[in-house]
């Protein structure tokens, strides 16, 4: 039987280098997003139309879906609204889709009964704080429940983040073309990380990285965050 891989936000950027990458390992696919329009690989994998802000009915979709082995929680949305004018609403839904999906679709996947490994996507925002003070925290969180976890699962989950810096993706058309710059001259190499950069890291921490990696985030900065 083929190893299922749920790949969050799949469809896209990241994900979808990701969703590249598991099919040339030639595992079955889930993929959950709210926008399959121009998604080329609609026939190699599963695509699920969800909303992931609706947390409450996400054990319904994971039971849906049968036994997931990997769960990679990669969905995520950066407003960019200045703290002093940031709708309600936005924090809510910033809350759920960043925050409280991917800590659900943990809990529910691993009830599936075969989940062994988990890879959440967080950001350098975790660590340097961002301009929208909500996808920092949202990320910080994701990291801190990234340890958790692993000690709540006492190694029969292997559960790892990532802490990307900007990545070449739709997300960094909400950033000012200062701030881009500015993050360029920042680097070593003088660029964004290209999504495949990403995704090959998390690949790497959702099928082979040793046991002995649990619980940690592992930076792809470049050079810009240090520690
Ligand atoms: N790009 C960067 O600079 C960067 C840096 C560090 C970390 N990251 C993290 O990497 C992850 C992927 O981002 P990306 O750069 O690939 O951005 P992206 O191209 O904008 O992709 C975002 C993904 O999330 C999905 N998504 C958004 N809202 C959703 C919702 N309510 N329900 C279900 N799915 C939803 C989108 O699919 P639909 O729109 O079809 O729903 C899309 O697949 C995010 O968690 C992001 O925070 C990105």
């Amino acid at each position: 039987m083929k190893t299922t891989v749920l790949i969050t936000g799949g469809n896209k950027g990241i994900g979808l280098a990701l969703t590249k990458a598991f099919l040339a390992l030639e595992y079955r696919i889930i993929v959950v997003a709210r926008n399959f329009t121009d998604f080329a690989y609609e026939n190699e994998v599963e695509c699920l139309e969800y909303d992931l802000t609706d947390v409450e009915n996400i054990p319904q979709l994971v039971a849906s879906m049968g036994k997931i082995d990997i769960l990679i929680n990669n969905a995520g949305a950066m407003y960019s609204l200045p703290y002093n004018d940031y709708p309600r609403e936005r924090v809510n839904s910033m809350l759920k889709l960043n925050l409280e999906a991917p800590i659900k679709l943990i809990e529910e996947c691993v009830k599936t009964g075969g989940t062994t490994r988990v890879v959440n996507n967080a950001s350098v925002a975790a660590y340097t704080g961002h301009p929208d003070i909500w996808y920092g925290m949202t990320k910080a969180a994701l990291v801190n429940a990234t340890k958790s976890f692993a000690k709540i699962y006492q190694g029969n989950v292997i559960i790892n983040a990532v802490a990307p810096s900007p990545v070449d993706t739709d997300m960094q058309k909400v950033n000012t073309p200062e701030r881009k710059e500015a993050f360029k001259k920042s680097v070593i190499t003088g660029r964004f990380a290209t999504a495949d950069e990403v995704a090959k890291t998390i690949v790497w921490l959702a099928t082979e990285s040793p046991e002995y990696i649990n619980g940690t985030t592992v930076d792809i900065n470049n050079g810009s965050y240090m520690r």
